[in-house]
């Protein structure tokens, strides 16, 4: 199979975590003898340095060239200023927009290796946590109109039905091969966008009989993932309310640095990030945790490429490493030995 992807390294420990992340595509291409054609391009912080802009016209040109996208992270504290008109984060929405990748797919699960590395007691934690949070991407309040009216400002949330429904199929047809639950969340005792929310996805699930459909509101929901995190399967949320959830999720997994996730418009193109941030206090270290974004491969070959072999060798060698006990800092406990990212990569390809 030959696949064109592209490739954005990004900021802070973005080049680090790519590094590994593309020595694990090569010796998946080697192994089972595909061709993966990279083209490295910019964005973010790096490209505003560059070009004055976060998302330069020929890295989203060469993106939507792509079969699927792999990112490493964005931003850091010398594009901090909230007043500047032109800031990282802009790239990464412009990105998703631009590839109308309005599904983000976000599994957030407990390795049982790590277990201790959850902030939630062993009595909550011990039933498992494997979620998958599907989130709206492109629309919603990050995208409404927004603006400033003499001393104020607003920000403006609006959702469509077909693009409630276009969201809540993902999840649907994810449950499906999961578990069979969605829980979709939102806020309709108070918000009207949540109200039309709750009633398209109501409609829609008649269509999928097999599945138990859940509405929760988003504070309740907040409170359940920490009560009872064992009772949540897919978790279907608009945008910001799966930005909030999604970070929640992460930390009763205790390892942020594992987890990775794809965005997905109809047609097969993805783009692969880890859920992380770019970790500016790290970068250069030699010490971040690759796993994340060595995991987001993992879903690019399984969902935009359709190869499950490929995409199950590299989870197998996460888990054996994990189970053999190498950690990078991140994951370590207090008496652990902590190995470094090049290393922890390496590891990982050799048992591929
Ligand atoms: C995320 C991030 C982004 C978001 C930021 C960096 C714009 O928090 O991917 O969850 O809010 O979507
Ligand atoms: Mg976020």
């Amino acid at each position: 199979m030959t696949k064109n992807i592209a490739v954005i390294e990004g900021d802070g420990i973005g080049p680090e975590i790519i590094a590994e992340a593309v020595k694990a595509l090569k010796k998946i291409e080697k192994k089972y003898n595909h061709t993966f054609n990279l083209t490295y391009v910019e964005m973010g912080g790096c490209a505003i340095d560059k070009y004055k802009t976060a998302l330069p016209d020929f890295t989203l040109e060469e993106c939507k060239k792509a079969d699927a996208v792999l990112l490493g992270s964005v931003g850091g504290p010398k594009w901090d200023d909230p007043t500047a008109k032109v800031r990282p984060e802009q790239g990464l929405l412009n990105l998703r927009a631009g590839l109308e990748c309005f599904a983000n797919i976000r599994p957030a699960k407990v390795y049982p290796p790590l277990a201790a590395a959850s902030p939630l007691k062993e009595s909550i934690i011990k039933d498992g946590f494997d979620i998958i949070v599907v989130r709206e991407l492109t629309g919603g309040i990050y995208f409404g109109e927004s603006g400033r009216d003499g001393d104020s400002a607003y920000d403006t949330e609006r959702y469509s039905v077909s693009e409630i429904e276009r969201i809540a199929k993902v999840a649907f047809e994810l449950a499906d091969k999961r578990n069979k639950l969605v829980h979709s969340i939102d806020k309709a005792n108070v918000l009207e966008s949540s109200r039309l929310w709750r009633e398209t996805v109501q409609r829609l699930a008649k269509e999928y009989p097999h599945i138990t459909v859940t509405n929760m509101l988003v504070d309740n929901a907040a409170m359940q993932l920490i009560r009872n995190p064992a009772q949540f399967d897919v978790v279907l949320t608009s945008n910001i309310f799966g930005d909030i959830l999604s970070d929640e999720a992460s930390q009763i997994t205790g390892s942020i640095g594992m987890l990775a996730s794809a965005s997905k418009g109809e047609g097969s193109r993805g783009l692969y990030e880890p859920i992380h941030g770019s970790a500016p206090d790290i970068a250069g270290k030699g010490i971040a945790n690759p796993i994340a974004a060595i995991l987001s491969v993992a879903m690019m070959l399984d969902i935009s490429f359709d190869l499950k072999e490929e995409a199950n060798a590299i989870d197998n060698a996460v888990n054996s490493i994990l189970a053999d006990g190498y950690r990078t800092a991140d994951i370590a406990a207090a008496n652990e030995k902590t190995t470094g990212t090049e290393q922890i990569g390496t590891l990982i390809c050799d048992r591929i």
